[in-house]
């Protein structure tokens, strides 16, 4: 069967084409209309100037992915994110879904980023449709621009939150320090290129690794930009304009976000003796969280799934995917069925 997944959950109009087998899920397309250019001018996500690009995008990533297919189902996120994005997105798939008569399956943004990360079996476009006994228990960390969250997977379906932020996701540290340093947004890329051509460490700079050393498994990373602010403002202009403060401070933001990411992630798979370690959201298309994930990993013995970048980062596929393992559970709703966006939806 065919199913066609649409995400609108914040800057990003996804529209996805995937057909679901057996033991295997394909993407025959993936079409993501970005919106980094409009909200570059005001240095983060403005919803109603999104909910308005969605409206525009929408009806195009829609035609796009479809091409000459007629879908079996549709899949749309109805939260977490944007409340005008979402309603945006559900208000879209309504219609389509009554206009074509087929089923609408509601589906949880953090869900989509988890599932297209577990579930991708390493073949270029190709997900699995369940996961082995051998994998599990697996653990998910979701790392995006609005979340933080350690996702214990006893089985498909059944998700405990261990561990999440108590203020800002990691994605937003990103975004939030890049900005003091006039970087543009959205700033996990910009910090992460910076952070690649630091040579020297003329500065010295040390910022906080917030919660490093607590017990329990959450995070916080408001601190971080309070650090950042107060170490650019104690330099002179010339100095924290100069190439090589920008770079070592990215260098330096880079590292502390991610020390305080593998600590806690791997403290948790030793807690919960997990099998398989899984990184999905923005923030994990991240080249050097990828290499110390993939080498703490190997060390450990434990199976690291991580999808390609452009699965990692919001897109149709993740919610096509998710929308087809719930349409195998028998979890999908009529054409004319009314979807509420929960902006706050989580994923227990
Ligand atoms: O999952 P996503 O595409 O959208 C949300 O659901 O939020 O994540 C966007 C976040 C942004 O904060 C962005 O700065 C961050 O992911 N991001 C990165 C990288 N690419 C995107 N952070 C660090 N390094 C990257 N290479
Ligand atoms: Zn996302």
């Amino acid at each position: 069967m065919k199913i066609l997944g649409i995400e609108t959950s914040c800057d990003d109009t996804g529209a996805a084409l995937l057909e679901g087998g057996r033991n295997t899920a394909q993407i025959l397309s993936n079409v993501v209309a970005s919106q980094i250019e409009i909200h570059q001018k005001y240095g983060g996500v403005y919803p109603t100037l999104a909910k308005r690009e969605h409206q525009k995008n929408l009806p195009l990533v829609f035609t796009q992915a479809l091409g000459e297919s007629k879908p079996d189902a549709i899949a749309i996120t109805y939260g977490p994110g944007l409340s005008p994005c979402l309603w945006q997105g559900i208000t879209f798939a309504q219609e389509k879904a009554q206009e074509l008569n087929i089923p609408l399956i509601p589906v949880n943004h953090m869900e989509g980023h988890l599932l297209a990360a577990l579930l991708f079996s390493g073949k270029d476009q190709e997900f699995e449709t369940d996961i082995s006994h051998e994998l599990l228990p697996a653990l998910g960390l979701l790392v995006s621009g609005g979340h933080t969250e350690l996702i214990l997977v006893e089985k498909l379906g059944a998700y405990k939150i261990i561990g999440e932020t108590r203020d800002d996701a990691a994605g937003e540290a990103f975004d939030k320090t890049a900005r003091i340093l006039g970087l543009p947004y959205p700033g996990g890329p910009e910090i992460a290129a910076k952070a690649k051509e630091s040579k020297q460490n003329t500065f010295d700079i040390r910022l906080p690794r917030p919660m490093l050393h607590t017990k329990d498994f959450d995070f916080s990373f408001s601190g971080l930009k309070t650090a950042v602010l107060y170490d650019y403002n104690s330099r002179t202009p010339e100095e924290r304009e100069s190439a090589s403060y920008i770079q070592e401070m990215a260098k330096e933001i880079q590292e502390a976000i991610l020390d305080v990411l593998m600590k806690k992630t791997f403290a948790a798979a030793d807690e919960y003796a997990i099998k398989t370690l899984t990184i999905g959201g923005g923030v994990s298309a991240n080249d050097e969280l990828r290499a110390r994930f993939l080498k703490e990993a190997e060390n450990r013995g434990i199976i690291l799934r991580v999808p390609p970048k452009h699965l990692s980062t919001d897109n149709g596929a993740m919610i096509a995917l998710a929308g087809y393992i719930k349409w195998l559970r028998g979890e999908y709703l009529s054409s004319d069925a009314r979807i509420e966006a929960e902006p706050n939806l989580r994923l227990e």
